[in-house]
C-alpha cells in the first residue's frame, strides 16, 4: 500500500474566490496550488484589465503572509469587451484568459454573451495572441433539458466556433458528460478540458435521491453515473489535454439552503485529499501528478511548479471542517461521503 506521495505541486485552473470578506475567508485554502485561474464572475463582473488588475490585488492582500499562491486573472467576456483592452492586459501579464459564460448560464452570467458574432473580433484577437478562452459549456435555450446542455453547447456552440476559428486555444471548463470528454478527445490539441472533483465523485443520484442536497448543486448539474465513470477515465487516463479544474465556488449557506439555491460546491480545502482518494480507486496514483501539476500548465504554455506537494495516507479518516466562518455566515465545506484519508503535507490553511 502506498502511503506517501509526491507530486509537483499543483495548480487549480478553475477557481471562483470571491470579494470582500468571503475572498478573506476562502482564499487561504486555496494556497496548496501554487497558481489559480481566477474566475471573473464577480458582481459586477471582472470585464478589463484595469479591474482584473484590482481585483489580482484584493487577492494578493486576502492570501495569508508569505503565500506564493499567483493569481492568474481572467476577463469576463462581454459584447462590449474592447480586444485592445484584452491585448494590453495581456501585454503587461495581468491578463492569462477570458471566460465565456452564455448570458443566464450560471452564477452572475447575466451580462454575458448572447450573439458569439459580437465577440468575434475578441476571439480572432485572442487565436493571434494564443490566449486562451476558457468556456462555461452550457446552453441556456429554455427548450434543452437542463441534463442535455453541455451536449448541446459543443454541437450548437463550441464545433462551429472551432470550424470558424481553429488557431483558438479553448478550454471547456467543469466537463460533466461522455460527449465532451469524446469531443476533448476526438478534436485537434486546441482543446483542453478541466475536471472538478465533485463530478469525479458524485453523480446525480447523491443530489436528488432520498432527500435534495443543496450542497451538491452545481453548474453544471452532476450527471448519470456512465457520465462520472467516462471523467474518471478521461481525468486518470494521463491524456495531456485534461487538467484539474476545482470550480471550488463558495456560497454562504443560507444562499444555498434557499427556495432558490445558489449553484457551486465549496471544495478548495478537501480538493487533493479527494482526488488521491478518487486517483488511488482507479489504480492510478501515479497518473495524478499528470492531471493536477503538468497537463494544465503544458495546455497554457507555462512550466510545471518547481516545487513539491507531499500527501499522506493516514489510518484513521482525516476530519475536515464542515464548514468554515465568514463575517457574513457560514459556508459548508464540500463532503464527498466516504471517508478520506489522503492528508496534505504540510497542511495548506
Ligand atoms: C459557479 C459560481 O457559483 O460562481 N457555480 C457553479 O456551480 N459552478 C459558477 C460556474 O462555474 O458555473
Ligand atoms: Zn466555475
Amino acid at each position: 500500500m502506498t502511503a506517501e506521495l509526491e507530486i509537483l505541486r499543483p495548480d487549480d485552473w478553475h477557481l471562483h474566490l470571491r470579494d470582500g470578506a468571503m475572498l478573506a475567508a476562502v482564499a487561504p485554502h486555496s494556497t496548496w496550488a501554487r497558481r489559480a485561474i481566477i474566475m471573473p464572475n464577480l458582481d459586477p463582473p471582472v470585464t478589463t484589465s484595469a479591474e482584473a488588475a484590482a481585483y489580482q490585488h484584493r487577492i494578493r492582500r486576502a492570501l495569508p503572509r508569505g503565500s506564493d499562491f499567483t493569481p492568474l486573472m481572467t476577463l469576463y467576456l462581454t459584447e462590449r469587451t474592447d480586444p485592445a483592452d484584452l491585448a494590453a492586459g495581456v501585454e503587461t501579464g495581468i491578463v492569462t484568459a477570458a471566460k465565456l459564460y452564455p448570458a443566464g448560464a450560471t452564477t452572475n452570467s447575466a451580462r454575458g454573451v448572447r450573439d458569439l458574432d459580437a465577440i468575434m473580433p475578441v476571439l480572432e484577437r485572442m487565436a493571434d495572441l494564443g490566449v486562451p478562452l476558457c468556456t462555461h459549456g452550457e446552453v441556456t435555450a429554455p427548450e434543452v433539458d437542463i441534463f442535455d446542455r453541455e451536449a448541446v453547447f459543443i454541437e450548437r456552440v463550441l464545433a462551429p466556433l472551432r470550424q470558424r476559428l481553429p488557431e483558438l486555444k479553448v478550454v471547456m471548463e467543469h466537463v460533466t458528460t461522455a460527449e465532451g470528454v469524446d469531443y476533448v478527445r476526438e478534436s485537434a490539441p486546441g482543446i483542453g478540458a478541466t475536471i472538478t472533483v465533485q463530478h469525479l465523485m458524485l453523480n446525480r443520484n447523491a443530489l436528488l435521491a432520498g432527500g435534495i442536497r443543496p450542497h451538491y448543486y452545481c453548474l453544471p448539474v452532476l450527471k448519470r453515473e456512465r457520465h462520472r465513470q467516462a471523467l474518471r477515465r478521461a481525468a486518470t487516463s494521463g491524456h495531456a489535454r485534461f487538467f484539474l479544474g476545482t470550480d471550488s465556488a463558495p456560497h454562504l449557506r443560507g444562499a444555498k439552503e434557499a427556495p432558490c439555491g445558489c449553484a457551486g460546491c465549496f471544495t478548495a480545502p478537501v480538493a487533493l485529499p479527494c482526488l488521491a482518494h478518487v486517483f488511488e480507486e482507479e489504480g492510478a496514483l501515479d497518473r495524478l501528478e499528470a492531471f493536477a501539476s503538468r497537463n494544465g500548465p503544458a495546455f497554457y504554455g507555462l512550466a510545471p511548479n518547481p516545487d513539491r506537494l507531499r500527501l499522506q495516507k493516514t489510518r484513521s479518516p482525516m476530519r475536515p471542517p464542515s464548514s468554515i466562518q465568514t463575517p457574513e455566515g457560514p459556508v459548508e465545506v464540500f463532503d464527498p461521503g466516504v471517508a478520506l484519508y489522503w492528508q496534505m503535507e504540510p497542511a495548506y490553511a
